[in-house]
């Protein structure tokens, strides 16, 4: 496999061209995929607007990239290895050839189920192989995928399928998680019982329980696949059109549904795919993460894929049905390369060696995390005892809408510092600004990351919204895509993340929008207000804390947690949960009405009296209020 960078030389010249040439460099860098018809133009942009356009005039389908190119030479090669929430149950080897072929017959499914290029399609699948499959056929002929996570409850997913306007869904009648087994096709048909356009739902028989088929609406997926071929040319597409709509949690409001398109975003996740993780050919790849969120769409699916490397799916958790599990799978594959979250890595720190040195993990090579900042003792934890010290670890920093990995440490170009993410990428130019917005130039600076200047990966929009793209990402500081998090950079001119700036919370690697918990809590009868917090927690990253106003004091407040827990379980999902629940008298709010969060963040971190200014505070008194009435709270799970 083709790697540009493999050393501070080679990682200089990457870097200086993709600065002063982009042009050219990002040409250069879409040579090696299957063009229906070559661009004219590589790059038209205006943050402003916004507006990014890549590969102007190009004609292509990222699916013929990703399975047919791979046929003529490694047909028979494995791409994915699919290991069953139970080990009692077989893996699963899964070729390039016999992916090509389940594509092509889905996607013949889904014409026949009247979807139509530009079409939306929600896919609410565990991680099966058809997950996968109905991915890259909606990208066959041209539909566009937009996956929600399967661990949503069925309020999530009905404002996503509402939102994405999507006619068809696709889910399977239940999801293995561990000992549990998740009613999906139950919570299908609740989120649908308000989604009225949902014309046709296909079910994939995973779990067997059983469920009810609604007559001229469900379909079962292996009933469908028996009426058709596996003969399907691949629809032509423009670069720009959309590749796939993806859902993540903004500081207000509903989830963005945030916008990728064929060309570029192909381009981009192949190139970093390719340099950041440095496969070869024969190596076995395993990323964690669940295809619900980016880092399976990029790294788990659609990079891989475009490299013809053989991965690792799993569809179960890592300590079932023992701690053991993850690391047994390793040696089980040989892995080579193993990509996963910070929470991941501490939950698997927690539970001690033993696990570990049952296992042989000599095969692994390189390492990754990515999603939340890594502490220093777990990154250590990691490199010391599943890299055995000897394997270079990737602490990769990107998000859903910049597509791809944007800082990472690179292999060979220079020593990895714990908790850095180290270099930009080709093509990225990070600037880190103050409150006043002002570019700080110079190393040893903290402030805020933003980039200036596009790169292939970039989202286009958010969906059904572009006044929201705009306001989100390209007005607080101008000229500039503004990340959200908070960024140092050393005397060494490297970059380390602090974490969110915004009013969102990481959990566990997952972003929670504060307003959106806010509202499942304000959905109680009983509650007029509440504001959310996050507050560091030693397994998870962050925890949420909610302060709750209700109208009169609550008479059993352990029985209305519970009930606001439900609340937020069934409306957003149980990722959401509050992990501490506070009834205040009231909330900490300026004249305009803005909750004053960092107030309630220090109070969270035991700070009694010194509280900044306070001076845009409407009630004094308040401070001293909430300060009494969480005195004697109890903590809840
Ligand atoms: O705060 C950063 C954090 O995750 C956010 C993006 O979340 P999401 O769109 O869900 O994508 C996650 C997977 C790419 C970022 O704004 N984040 C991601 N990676 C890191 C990170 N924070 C610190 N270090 C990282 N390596």
């Amino acid at each position: 496999m083709k790697i540009e960078i493999n050393s501070l030389k080679d990682y200089q010249h990457e870097y200086e061209k993709s600065i002063f040439s982009p042009e050219e460099f990002w040409e250069e860098k879409a040579n090696d995929f299957v063009w229906k018809k070559k661009f004219e133009k590589v790059l038209e942009w205006n943050f402003d607007v916004p507006v990014n356009r890549w590969y102007i005039g190009g004609k292509l389908n990222i699916t013929e990239s990703c399975l047919d190119r791979h046929l003529e030479k490694s047909s028979d090669k494995i791409a994915f290895i699919w290991e069953p929430n139970s080990p009692s149950e077989k893996s699963i080897h899964i070729s390039y050839r016999e992916l090509f072929s389940k594509v092509c017959r889905f996607a013949n499914v889904l014409k026949n189920n009247n979807v139509k290029r530009g079409d939306r399609v929600c896919i609410y699948l565990p991680m099966i192989p058809e997950l996968v499959v109905a991915m890259l056929a909606c990208a066959r002929i041209g539909a566009i995928h937009s996956v929600i996570y399967a661990g949503f409850s069925s309020g999530s997913l009905a404002n996503r399928v509402l939102d994405a306007k999507a006619k068809i869904v696709i889910t399977s009648d239940g999801a293995y998680r561990g000992e549990k087994i998740i009613p999906l096709k139950a919570i299908t048909d609740e989120a649908l019982a308000n989604c009225p356009e949902v014309a046709r739902v296909i079910v994939v028989k995973r779990t067997g329980e059983d469920v009810a088929i609604i007559s001229g609406r469900d379909v079962w997926w292996h009933d469908e696949e028996t009426k058709t071929t596996d003969n399907f040319p691949a629809e032509v597409m423009d670069a720009e059109d959309v590749l796939f709509i993806l859902y993540t949690s903004g500081s207000t409001g509903k989830p963005k549904g945030i916008v990728h398109s064929c060309a570029s975003y192909m381009v981009y996740v192949d190139y970093t795919f390719r340099n950041v993780f440095h496969c070869e050919q024969n190596y076995v790849y395993w990323c964690t993460a669940d295809i619900g969120w980016v880092t399976g769409h990029s790294y788990l699916v659609y990079g891989p894929l475009l490299s013809g490397i053989t991965s690792v799916m799993f569809e179960g958790i890592p300590t079932y049905p023992n701690a053991e599990r993850w690391w047994g799978l390793v040696d089980k594959h040989k892995v080579n390369v193993f990509y996963t979250s910070p929470t991941a890595i501490r939950t698997l720190e927690m539970l001690g060696l033993d696990p570990i040195t049952k296992h042989d993990l000599g095969s692994l090579k390189l390492l990754g995390t990515v999603g939340e900042p890594i502490n220093e003792s777990a990154w250590q934890w990691y490199h010391k005892n599943i890299g055995k010290r000897k394997c270079f670890i990737v602490d990769t920093w990107w998000q859903t809408e910049t597509g791809g990995i944007v800082l990472s440490p690179l292999l060979n170009v220079s020593e990895a510092k714990p908790g850095f993410a180290m270099h930009p990428l080709p093509g990225i130019q990070p600037v880190i600004v103050n409150e006043k917005g002002e570019e700080l130039k110079e190393n040893d600076v903290e402030g805020n990351l933003c980039i200036k200047f596009p790169w292939p990966g970039i989202l286009r929009t958010v969906y059904g919204d572009h006044e929201r793209c705009k306001k989100t990402y390209f007005s607080d500081y101008p000229d500039l895509y503004f990340t959200g998090d908070g960024c140092k950079r050393d005397n060494d001119g490297h970059y380390r993340i602090t974490g969110r700036v915004d009013d969102v919370i990481k959990v566990s690697g997952h972003l929670m929008g504060t307003a959106e918990i806010e509202n499942a809590i304000n959905g109680h009868l009983i509650v007029v207000e509440s504001a959310v917090v996050g507050f560091p927690h030693a397994i998870k990253g962050n925890a949420i804390c909610a302060f709750v106003v209700t109208y009169e004091h609550p008479e059993h407040p352990e029985n209305l947690k519970k009930e606001i827990l439900e609340q937020v379980k069934n409306t957003v999902g149980p990722i959401a949960k509050p992990e501490k629940i506070y009834f205040v008298k009231g909330l900490p709010k300026t004249r305009s009405g803005k909750i004053m969060r960092r107030i309630l963040r220090k109070i969270l971190e035991g700070e009694r009296q010194n509280f900044g200014d306070t001076s845009t505070l409407i009630d004094q008194e308040i401070i001293g209020d909430i300060l009494s009435s969480i005195s004697d709270a109890t903590l809840v799970n």
